[in-house]
């Protein structure tokens, strides 16, 4: 498995261009399942997830172009002019819950579906009682049994929907199976993220009709059949966030091309608040430090609030700040592993349930420290820019999950950070 090592120390400086957006890419591209013509899409990121995703679309019979994609321009071309499976299998989904995506846009266009339920996964439980309970009021019959969802329909029927909780990936679900359904569904309560805009941008321009996405009331109205697209993947807040971050904790002074500002509000509020200086314009997002980091508490929440994918990263600016900090995290039950290795870095970071009281120490010393999921192995190597002396972060397969050429992106900012094979 191969290790990042990273030397602390170095004022990140320079420019840097931020991917397509990798919570955003899952569902634009299992959404092609919905026409049989050929949907074209730019800037998709080359992550382990999008190859996850497409290694699932492939063995359900969906013609993949990625000539274009694997040059790393992001070009990508889809077509399902029909599929030969109908199922997800549970290695594919187990390894990575967005899978579950494919059920609304299965039985929406073909009738049919089984795929394997998620269980849980570091951050916790993974449940999928919204987006079941949607496609059952949609006229779906759902059966459980072996660890596989089974879902039926002749035909899908639009239908009123309350989510209980604003799930992105029930909210996702739900506006793919509706946008052939016969009739209008309204989802309530939705969740309100970028990706899910996104989605229903690409969605429209298939001749979809979404309207309201974006808001905690989506309207769908059911069309016949969808046609092709060329569409473009927004850039990733989350990857955006991170390297904000990056540029703060070290002193620095970093550009990021292509972020969009509007997409991290809360988060950019808080780094404010901070003491973070940021200034945006419709290019990007420059990120400087004025003086000392100051400790300021955090509650993660559905957007727009402060991102759950952001709470390590900002734990990791939290533990060299000046005070104390209390991080509440709302979204996932177990999304603290993170701060079991920053101990062992020199932060001080109590524990209790859902909350961490992070201390700002005055200094972190590198250590060799352990991935345990996507976001926390980013925050180990924000920890590591910053900490005296050198920090090995291993199982770094968690990051190649959502970080396209991290360590080439920091390098090229001057970070002395280097993959080891293994
Ligand atoms: C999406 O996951 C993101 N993944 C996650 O990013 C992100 O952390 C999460 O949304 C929250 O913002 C993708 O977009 C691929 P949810 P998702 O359904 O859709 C509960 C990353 O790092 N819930 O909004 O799985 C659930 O238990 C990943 O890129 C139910 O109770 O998140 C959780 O507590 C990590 N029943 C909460 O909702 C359901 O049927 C949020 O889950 C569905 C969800």
């Amino acid at each position: 498995m191969d290790k990042i090592v990273v030397q602390g120390g170095k004022r990140l400086t320079g420019e840097v261009t931020v991917s397509g957006s990798k919570n955003a890419a899952l569902p634009v591209l299992i959404s092609s399942l919905l026409t049989p013509e050929p949907c074209r899409y730019q800037r998709v990121p080359n992550l382990a997830d999008i190859h996850t995703i497409l290694k699932l679309l492939d063995g359900l019979g969906v013609k993949i172009d990625k000539d274009e994609w694997s040059r790393n321009n992001g070009d990508l071309k889809l077509q399902t002019e029909t599929v030969t499976k109908f199922e997800a299998p549970y290695d594919l989904v187990k390894t990575m819950r967005a899978s579950f995506l494919v059920l609304g846009p299965l039985v929406a266009r073909f009738g049919q579906a089984r795929v394997s339920t998620p269980g849980g996964c570091a951050i916790g439980a993974r449940p999928i009682n919204l987006h079941l309970k949607g496609l059952e009021a949609m006229g779906a019959t759902i059966e459980q049994s072996h660890g596989y969802v089974e879902a039926k329909a002749t035909r899908l029927r639009g239908a009123r929907v309350y989510l209980d909780l604003p799930s992105v990936g029930a909210t996702e679900n739900l506006i793919m199976a509706a946008t052939l359904a016969e009739g209008t569904t309204l989802i309530e309560n939705a969740a309100k993220e970028p990706e899910i805009e996104d989605l229903a941008n690409a969605l429209n321009e298939m001749g979809g009709k979404v309207r309201g996405a974006g808001t905690d009331i989506v309207q769908i109205d059911g069309v016949d059949a969808l046609h092709g697209l060329s569409h473009q993947i927004i850039p990733d807040r989350i990857e955006t966030g991170s390297f904000v971050i990056a540029g703060a904790i070290t002193g620095g002074d970093v550009w990021i091309k292509g972020a969009r500002p509007e997409h991290l509000d809360a988060f950019l509020i808080k780094l404010k608040e901070a003491g973070v200086l940021l200034k945006f314009d419709a290019g990007g997002i420059r990120v400087q430090r004025n003086g000392k980091i100051k400790s300021v508490d955090i509650t993660t929440l559905p957007y727009p609030g402060f991102p759950t994918d952001l709470q390590a990263q900002m734990m990791v600016l939290m533990s060299v700040a000046d005070g104390v900090s209390v991080m509440t995290e709302t979204i996932f039950e177990n999304r603290f592993m993170h701060a079991l290795e920053l101990d062992r870095m020199g932060a001080q970071i109590q524990l209790e349930g859902n909350r961490a009281v992070v201390r700002g120490a005055r200094e972190l010393s590198g250590a060799p420290v352990m991935a345990t999921d996507l976001r926390a192995s980013v925050s180990l190597i924000i920890a590591g820019l910053v900490a005296n002396g050198t920090t090995e972060v291993s199982r770094v397969y968690h990051l190649d999950r959502g970080y396209e050429h991290i360590e080439t992106k920091l390098s090229e900012l001057g970070a002395r950070i280097e993959r080891i094979k293994g």
